[in-house]
């Protein structure tokens, strides 16, 4: 994703057993319920690409009410754990993608959702993910896309900001060393131009922890 895409490929490969942790943390439970809601509804009946799809945790949420879900990452380590989930409606297939080739995944879809993914974007790289995502939806397909807002006492405090205005994180594995992380906050004007750079339709939520886009093609 980034311009040192290894070490964050790596940080998430190492990290995968012990990813699900971050949605336990309880001052989040509010938030990611009304997230969960929206995200299952928005996707309802569709054919969704799923990008960066990590453990699974929004794949089991989005298998729940779309007709089918095809669901990538760059690692195969946390795809593991999202294929060991249980999902009742046998509507889930699995691949190895990387988020800035997606021209190379086959399938026809109807709508993208990509959680967690556009905060470790480089400022210069989201119109190039954005275009990739659009491309491989029907026309008026339905992009999701939802992350973390920043928030004070709760969020990996900023370590630094490079000339471009990206913004790192430091994070510390058990047992996996030090990572500098792009970790990106982008404001609400910021979300809405990219949003309708790439479709029409944009629309904006912000909870407290948690934003999510959607838009049409
Ligand atoms: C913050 S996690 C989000 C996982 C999941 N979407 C979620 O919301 O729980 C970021 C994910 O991006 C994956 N990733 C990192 N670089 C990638 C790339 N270049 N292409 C696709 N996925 C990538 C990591 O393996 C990791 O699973």
């Amino acid at each position: 994703m980034p311009d040192d895409p290894e070490i964050l490929a790596e940080y998430y490969r190492i990290r995968a057993p012990a990813y699900d942790d971050v949605y336990a943390r309880p001052e989040r439970q509010a938030d990611l319920l009304l997230l969960r809601r929206h995200v299952g509804s928005l996707l309802a009946g569709h054919d969704v690409l799923e990008i960066a799809a990590g453990t699974g945790y929004w794949t089991e949420r989005i298998a729940s009410t779309a007709r089918s879900v095809h669901a990538t990452d760059v690692n195969a380590p946390p795809l593991d754990i999202a294929k060991d989930r249980d999902y009742p409606r046998s509507n889930l297939s699995f691949g190895p993608a990387d988020a800035f080739a997606v021209d190379e995944i086959t399938g026809s879809f109807t709508a993208c959702f990509a959680g967690f993914c556009w905060s470790h974007l480089k400022l210069a790289d989201v119109d190039r993910f954005l275009h990739g995502v659009v491309t491989k939806l029907q026309p008026r397909g339905t992009v999701v896309l939802v992350d973390n807002r920043y928030v004070p006492g709760s969020s990996t405090p900023i370590s630094r900001t490079d000339s471009a205005g990206n913004t790192y994180q430091r994070r510390t594995l058990t047992g996996g060393g030090g990572y500098e992380i792009t970790k990106n906050f982008p404001s609400a004007g910021e979300l809405i131009d990219a949003a309708t750079g790439h479709g029409v339709e944009p629309r904006l939520i912000e909870l407290e922890f948690f934003w999510l886009l959607t838009f049409s093609t």
